[in-house]
C-alpha cells in the first residue's frame, strides 16, 4: 500500500489521503436511515413495567458478587465509568446490578416512564441504537442496526401463560403468580440495510427471536416507512403481531395496541466496529460510551431458595425470580444472518415439552398429563425390570464362560514358565506333539 502510493503523482496522493479520511469520518457516522427506517412499538395496554432510563437504574443499583458488595472504594458508578467493573468476578461477568431497594416492593423508578401521546419519553433515555457495518459471506456489505431497548423490570408468565394441558401440572398456582421475574431488561429488533434499503427485520423473543422480510406483508407492517412492533406484556418479548404468541413451547406471550413508544426520539445513538470492538459515540458528549463494555448484569442475581422472596414451580424448576441480563454487547452484534450464527442451546425439559406438545396434538388430547407421565414412567420402571431381569438370569452362564477362558489363559502361562524354569521340558512337549 505504501509502496503505491510513494509513485502517485503528489495530487493524487493527496485525493486519495481525503478520501481515505472521509472514509474514516463517515463510517462513525450513524445513518439518518436508521432513524427514518427505525421500529414503533406499542406497549401492552395493561403493562405496568414501562421503558426505563438506562443511567437511573445503575444509579439504583450496587454492583455484588454472590450477593456480597464489592469492598474496595468504589465511588458511584455511572454510565461514564460503569466498565471498570470489569476489573472484578471474571472480567466482571460475575458482578450483578443489585437494586439498593428490595425491588420486590416495586419502587417508582422500576416501573419506568410511560410514553406521551407522541409515543415520546421525556425523562427517559431507554434506547440505544448501534449501526454495524460489516461484510457477510458473498461481499456484500450490510450496515445492521441495532435498536436495543431497556425496561427496568421483566415481568415473567403466570398460570394463565401455560398452555393446556400442561397448565394442570401446577395445582397451586393462580393468575398473577409469576416465574422468571427479574430486575433489567434487555430487548432488540435488528434491521439490516443494503445500499441505504432495508432488507429485513429481526424481534428478540427470549432464548431465540424470529425475522421478517422487509418487502413481506404477510409478517411485517409498518406505518409509513417504520415497522410496527409489538412488545409482549411484562416480557417485553417483540413480536411482529398483536395477539398471543406461544415460546418455549408452551409458554404464552400476550401484545396488544396498548401505548405507543417511538423509541428514537429519545435515544443514545453509536456505530460499532467489529475489527476493533469499540463503540463510537454517534454525538461524541452526549451518548455515554463506556456503560456499554460492561460484562456484568443489569438486575440481582437470583435469589437462592433459602431467601422468602424465592419460590420454585414444581417439576419444572422455574423461579419466581431469576437473575439480571448482560447488555448489548452480548446480543451478537456481528451476524451473517438476521437471527443470530448460534442457536440457543436446547435445555432438556424443553426437549421433553416439545416432545409431549407434539405427541399430545396427535394422540394425547382430552388425557390428563398426569396419566401421560405416570404411564412412561410405569413403562420405563418396567424395560429396567426387564433389563435386570434377563441379565440375572444370562449371568451364571456368562460367569461360567469367563472363568473358563481365565483357567485356559492360565494354563497357558504356567506352560511358559514352566518351561523358562525347565528348557527340557520343551522336548518332552515336542515329544508329545
Ligand atoms: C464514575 O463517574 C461518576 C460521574 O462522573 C463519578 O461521580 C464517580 O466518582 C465515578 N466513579 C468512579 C469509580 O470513578
Ligand atoms: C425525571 O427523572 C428524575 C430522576 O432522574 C426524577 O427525579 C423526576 O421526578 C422525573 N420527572 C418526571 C416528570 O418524571
Amino acid at each position: 500500500m505504501g509502496g503505491s502510493l510513494r509513485k502517485r503523482p503528489m495530487p493524487c496522493r493527496l485525493l486519495l489521503l481525503l478520501w481515505q479520511l472521509l472514509q474514516l469520518v463517515s463510517s462513525y457516522k450513524f445513518p439518518q436511515y436508521g432513524i427514518d427506517y427505525a421500529p414503533l412499538i406499542w406497549l401492552h395496554s395493561d403493562d405496568p413495567y414501562m421503558p426505563s432510563d438506562i443511567k437511573e437504574h445503575v444509579l439504583h443499583t450496587f454492583p455484588r458478587i454472590d450477593f456480597k458488595r464489592i469492598t474496595d472504594p468504589l465511588p458511584l458508578l455511572d454510565l461514564d465509568n460503569l466498565s471498570l467493573l470489569n476489573a472484578y468476578g471474571n472480567d466482571g461477568t460475575e458482578v450483578f446490578l443489585t437494586a439498593v431497594e428490595d425491588v420486590t416492593l416495586f419502587p417508582d423508578w422500576v416501573l419506568g416512564e410511560t410514553p406521551d401521546a407522541d409515543g415520546a419519553l421525556h425523562n427517559s433515555t431507554a434506547c440505544a441504537a448501534v449501526a454495524v457495518e460489516h461484510a457477510i459471506p458473498g461481499n456484500i456489505v450490510v450496515v445492521d442496526v441495532f435498536y436495543f431497548y431497556f425496561y427496568s423490570w421483566n415481568e415473567g408468565g403466570d398460570i394463565t401463560q401455560v398452555v393446556p394441558p400442561l397448565n394442570k401440572l401446577f395445582p397451586d398456582s393462580k393468575p398473577g403468580d409469576h416465574f422468571g421475574n427479574h430486575l433489567g431488561d434487555w430487548e432488540h429488533n435488528t434491521i439490516r440495510f443494503v445500499d441505504g434499503k432495508p432488507v429485513g427485520i429481526y424481534f428478540s423473543h427470549h432464548s431465540g427471536g424470529e425475522s421478517c422480510i422487509w418487502e413481506d406483508e404477510a409478517c411485517l407492517s409498518k406505518n409509513g416507512n417504520r415497522p410496527v412492533v409489538f412488545s409482549a406484556r411484562g416480557s417485553h418479548a417483540n413480536y411482529p403481531s398483536e395477539g398471543s404468541h406461544i415460546h418455549d413451547e408452551a409458554l404464552i406471550d400476550i401484545a396488544d395496541k396498548g401505548r405507543l413508544w417511538d423509541p428514537v426520539k429519545h435515544a443514545y445513538f453509536y456505530t460499532y466496529d467489529p475489527e476493533t470492538e469499540t463503540f463510537t459515540a454517534a454525538d461524541p458528549g452526549t451518548a455515554p460510551t463506556d456503560w456499554l463494555y460492561f460484562n456484568g448484569n443489569w438486575g440481582d442475581a437470583r435469589y437462592p431458595d433459602s431467601d422468602p422472596r424465592q419460590y420454585t414451580v414444581p417439576y419444572f424448576h422455574l423461579k419466581k425470580y431469576d437473575g439480571g441480563p448482560n447488555g448489548p454487547k452480548f446480543k451478537h452484534l456481528v451476524r451473517k444472518g438476521l437471527v443470530p450464527d448460534e442457536k440457543p442451546k436446547t435445555p432438556l425439559m424443553k426437549t421433553l415439552v416439545h416432545w409431549y406438545m407434539g405427541w399430545y396434538r396427535c394422540c394425547l388430547k382430552g388425557i390428563n398429563p398426569w396419566v401421560v407421565v405416570v404411564t412412561l414412567l410405569i413403562a420405563f420402571a418396567a424395560s429396567i425390570a426387564v433389563c435386570v431381569f434377563t441379565v440375572r438370569l444370562a449371568r451364571p452362564r456368562i460367569k461360567a464362560f469367563i472363568m473358563k477362558r481365565k483357567t485356559e489363559k492360565k494354563e497357558g502361562t504356567s506352560d511358559v514358565q514352566l518351561r523358562l524354569l525347565d528348557p527340557e521340558r520343551i522336548d518332552a512337549d515336542e515329544d508329545d506333539a
